[in-house]
């Protein structure tokens, strides 16, 4: 899933830097668990995870790819969809994934409110999604629902089927990765015909847990060897970014409003997005937070300096600070040149 802050393509470079610090346990804590891609790659390597997030969209992810052990079997609906059980050399799960790409469309809230037919009276009509795909979207979405009221599905084959709907709408929208604005005119991944697509199950065989609030809620009651937090690192709030998809998972029918039909997450705001509480709330995680090792990743331009987190981690056991290269950029500086940028991602190791 494109996720600002998405670590999929550093997790073997964070994973070498920390274990070169001598740095493992059996428990890993995922405290912005965001896509979940570091907690899945610590549960791939036998680790028993909790994790959490303030987004519902991640919580849905967390169930499906954290919590979740087992391949769906879907005993409960298939009898009840599909005749002689579908494709017997297919998995339940695509067989599920192919019923729901096969039923008919529904003009729902996606549709209504996030594509051009139900938002042509706006000066300026929503393009997320294309018409017909807003349909789809809300066709699959209210089906999974429908299921779960009539008890056919278990809850962990509910959040499954939410999850592959929550991976698959990001190929589809009409967006340059964020939601906080949608293009006006069609990107050719918009136009192409929505397919949900199944998610990989990962199995550890241990009991993993995930939450769904407020980190900093947490904090008396975490007792792990591994404590990675991975904060946002500017002061752009998470949620007016992922609105869209927040409300698909959630489909609560929110109060929206503007231009781009933004959903009110007033309680979604994070303190480590303003400069002011960011360090305060840091420490106060390193200082009450039982760990063996306190992992930070971080960017090299975020709002806290790296001397200020390099001072409050230090007060609470010894610090080592990796850097690892991962993004040149160039940015034309009023079209006369373009400059080279590096951006670091560090990474904090803090062992207790
Ligand atoms: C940099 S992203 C994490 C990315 C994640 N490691 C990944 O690979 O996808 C930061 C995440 O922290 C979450 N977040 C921010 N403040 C939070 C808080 N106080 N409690 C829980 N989650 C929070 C955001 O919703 C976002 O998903």
């Amino acid at each position: 899933m494109r996720f600002i802050g998405n670590k999929e393509n550093l997790l073997s470079a964070i994973y070498s830097r920390i274990s070169a610090h001598g740095v493992k346990g059996q428990r890993f804590f995922d405290f912005f668990s965001g896509t979940t891609n570091v907690a899945r790659f610590f549960k791939d390597e036998g680790y028993q995870i909790e994790s959490n997030d303030l987004l519902y969209l991640s919580y849905c992810l967390q169930k499906a790819y954290i919590e979740n052990n087992e391949e769906p079997k879907f005993e409960g609906l298939i009898p009840n969809i599909i005749s002689n059980s579908g494709n017997i050399f297919a998995t339940p799960l695509d067989n599920v994934v192919s019923y729901l790409n096969s039923i008919d469309d529904f003009y729902g809230f996606i549709s209504q409110n996030y594509t051009p037919l139900g938002t042509s009276d706006l000066p300026q009509p929503r393009m997320y999604f294309s018409e017909e795909n807003g349909l789809r979207i809300d066709a699959v979405r209210v089906m999974i629902e429908n299921w779960r009221t009539e008890q056919l599905l278990s809850e962990s084959e509910y959040f499954i089927l939410l999850a592959c709907l929550i991976e698959s709408v990001s190929f589809y929208a009409n967006v340059a990765g964020v939601y906080a604005a949608f293009h006006k005119k069609w990107d050719p991944r918009a136009v192409k015909r929505f397919a949900l697509r199944p998610i990989k199950i990962h199995d550890n065989g241990k009991k993993n847990i995930v939450h769904n609030t407020d980190s900093l809620n947490l904090v008396s009651g975490i007792v792990t060897d591994i404590l990675y937090l991975d904060p946002p690192y500017n002061e752009r709030q998470y949620l007016p970014n992922y609105h869209l998809i927040e409300t698909i998972a959630r489909y609560d029918s929110p109060l929206i409003k503007g231009v781009t039909g933004m959903r009110p997450y007033s309680k979604e705001k994070s303190s480590f997005c303003s400069v002011k509480t960011a360090l305060r709330d840091l420490e106060y995680v390193a200082e009450n937070a039982d760990y063996k090792y306190l992992i930070m990743s971080y960017n090299s331009e975020g709002i806290m300096s790296t001397d200020s987190i390099l001072s409050v981690l230090s007060k609470y056991g010894s610090v080592a600070l990796e850097e690892i290269e991962y993004r040149r950029f160039k940015s034309n500086s009023k079209g006369l040149s373009s400059i080279k940028r590096e951006v670091k991602e560090q990474l904090f190791i803090l062992s207790r």
